[in-house]
């Protein structure tokens, strides 16, 4: 017989109603790649929160494994690039999406989206930062690549005590920065100081249909919450300034006008994970290894097992989770 292992599976049925449950699997039915990979540990991304419960269209092919992110221990591959017992993480790449992915206690995938956990780094602490920090470091280095380095003056970031958020705080203040972090969790306040913020904000700031142009007070910002909060941090924005939008959990819509860019030559910088390229993700990586303090890592997530992860989910979509949640599977 063939070894089983559990594994969450998204399900739809005639009238497209999605379910979900916990299942059995055998690697023969993975999903085709050249690298079958033991996970150790994942993670519960806002992502995934909406893959699980429905919320919004994440999951395109039934069923499927969900979980976009895992660290895990290769068990066996045809790829020239790994061998068996190589130490490896997957971001994105459609994993969790259209493809079968960390939510089993194996995963099949191709051997280019894996990059190699970087030293010092365990399974666990990878997906502590998970996609939602590896994020925020793609939007950090999208400030620094525009030339917002610490005396550039503040930085804001929204969403703080979110998963991208948290990390982003923790990163920006570990490299200078004077970081200002809006939260809708006033609660929160000790956490994000303990983090590194300099000062927090209450979102009810941000989250109001924003003037064209309002008082400078940063030199740039990283964005997870998107509509109204990203138009009012725009417009907030000093001359010559840039914002890394990265998320929607406030709303996909942008309510903004061209003044911060054609007044005062604001920017705003994409940030995609999911198809960002390989050297990318390996220089993100490596200043993950390099430039997070893994006490704070540790300070901002919690451990679950398997068996948590559909009730995380839920929580998440509704703006309950604090930091970042690591499955340890
Ligand atoms: N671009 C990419 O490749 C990429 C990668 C990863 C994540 N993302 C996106 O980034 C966003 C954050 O992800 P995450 O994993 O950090 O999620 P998360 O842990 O749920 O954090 C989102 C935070 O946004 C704030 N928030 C939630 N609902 C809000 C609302 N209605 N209005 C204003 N603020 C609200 C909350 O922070 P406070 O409680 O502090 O206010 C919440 O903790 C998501 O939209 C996610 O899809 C994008």
């Amino acid at each position: 017989m063939p070894e089983t292992f559990k594994a969450i599976l998204v399900s739809r049925d005639a009238d497209k109603k999605q379910s979900v449950a916990v299942t059995d699997l055998t690697d023969a039915d993975l999903m085709e790649g050249d690298v079958t990979v033991a996970v150790e540990a994942t993670t519960v991304n806002y992502k995934d929160g909406l893959a699980i419960t429905g919320k919004a269209p994440v999951v395109r092919r039934w069923p499927l494994v969900p979980g976009i992110d895992f660290a895990g221990t290769v068990i066996s591959s045809s790829n020239p690039d790994w061998r068996q017992g190589d130490k490896v993480i997957l971001n994105g790449w459609g994993v969790g999406e259209t493809h079968f992915g960390a939510y089993a206690a194996h995963a099949r995938v191709k051997g280019d989206w894996l990059v190699p956990l970087p030293q010092g780094i365990s399974a666990h602490d990878a997906m502590a930062v998970g996609t939602a920090g590896y994020t925020a470091m793609l939007s950090v280095m999208a400030l620094e690549r525009h030339g917002i380095l610490p005396d550039r003056g503040p930085v804001v970031v929204t969403g703080a005590a979110g998963g991208v958020g948290s990390v982003a705080v923790s990163i920006l203040s570990s490299l200078g920065y004077h970081v200002i972090a809006s939260t809708g969790r006033n609660a929160e306040s000790p956490y994000l100081i303990n983090l590194g913020a300099a000062e927090v904000i209450s979102r009810d700031e941000l989250n109001q249909p924003a003037k064209p142009l309002a008082k400078e007070r940063w030199a740039g910002g990283i964005d997870s919450v998107g509509s109204h909060t990203l138009a009012n941090v725009l417009s907030m924005t000093s001359y010559g300034g840039a914002v890394a939008a990265c998320g929607l959990a406030g709303g996909m819509d942008l309510p903004s006008s061209v003044a911060p860019f054609i007044l005062r030559g604001v920017s705003l910088l994409g940030i995609d994970s999911v198809m960002a390229p390989k050297a990318v993700r390996l220089e993100a990586w490596r200043r993950i290894g390099s430039d997070l303090d893994l006490q704070k890592l540790a300070g901002l997530s919690r451990t679950i097992g398997f068996d948590g992860i559909i009730d995380a989910a839920r929580d998440i979509v509704e703006g309950k989770i604090r930091g970042r949640v690591v499955v340890d599977m």
